[in-house]
């Protein structure tokens, strides 16, 4: 190997270096604020819709951007859970952003909550690509995406901002709360995350 030749290799190195750095910072990042929430939980009577409604104003402009039609179906009078309202408004934008993302453009998502079964019901659903067969128990996997956004210097995927950590941490918090969610999910038809809360989480407010 030849002076220009070696250094062409530090240089690769290097660029794949600070890529992991930059890689490692995002996920120290969102796992140590997701670590840290126990001690700094606030505990109160959440309303679920407001925490919704919260997240969806917080993508009013991205949505309307895609052109992506929002449909609200909350029942009157749900009941509150006892749980932390910013981090259920952390779940819905969690949530929110993957239907975005998996909608595109003209789509529609749908979210509302029910009683149902003696359960609190609560809905985010998409028109969007669908999630295959072979993925649905993976995806609640720390690290696991399918979304690649950009390439290194030999042109494969990298998977840039998306860390595969969005649904991990949402269900890590609505198990935390008492609660468990499902999906359900039809190849170019669309997904749906349903999450129960069970009433022993119910709160007066
Ligand atoms: N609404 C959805 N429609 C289709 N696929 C979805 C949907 N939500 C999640 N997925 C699939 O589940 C994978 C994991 O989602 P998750 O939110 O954990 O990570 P991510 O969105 O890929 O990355 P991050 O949330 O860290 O930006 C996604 O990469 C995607 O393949
Ligand atoms: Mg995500």
């Amino acid at each position: 190997m030849d002076r220009l030749q070696l250094e062409e290799e530090i240089f690769k190195t290097l660029d794949i270096l600070e890529e992991n750095v930059s890689r490692a910072d995002a996920v120290i990042e969102r796992l140590s604020s997701f670590a840290k929430k126990p001690r700094e939980l606030k505990i109160e009577a959440v309303d679920l819709k407001k925490a919704a409604e919260m997240a969806l104003s917080f993508l009013e402009a991205e949505l309307n951007y895609y052109n992506i039609k929002v449909e609200k179906a909350f029942a009157e009078d749900l009941p509150l859970i006892r749980a932390d309202l910013h981090i259920l408004e952390d779940v819905f934008l969690n949530l929110l952003v993957n239907a975005r993302q998996a909608v595109e453009q003209n789509g529609k998502i749908t979210v509302g909550g029910r009683v149902q079964d003696g359960e609190l019901e609560v809905v985010v659903q998409d028109t969007g690509v669908g999630i295959p067969k072979e993925n649905l128990d993976k995806i609640f996997d720390p690290f696991f995406t399918t979304k690649f956004v950009s390439q290194d210097s030999e042109h494969r995927p990298m998977k840039g901002s998306h860390l595969g950590l969005g649904l991990f941490i949402v269900r890590e918090f609505i198990q935390r709360f008492g609660g468990r969610i499902a999906v359900h999910s039809e190849i170019g038809k669309g997904t749906t995350f349903c999450i129960f809360f069970p009433s022993s989480v119910w709160m007066k407010p």
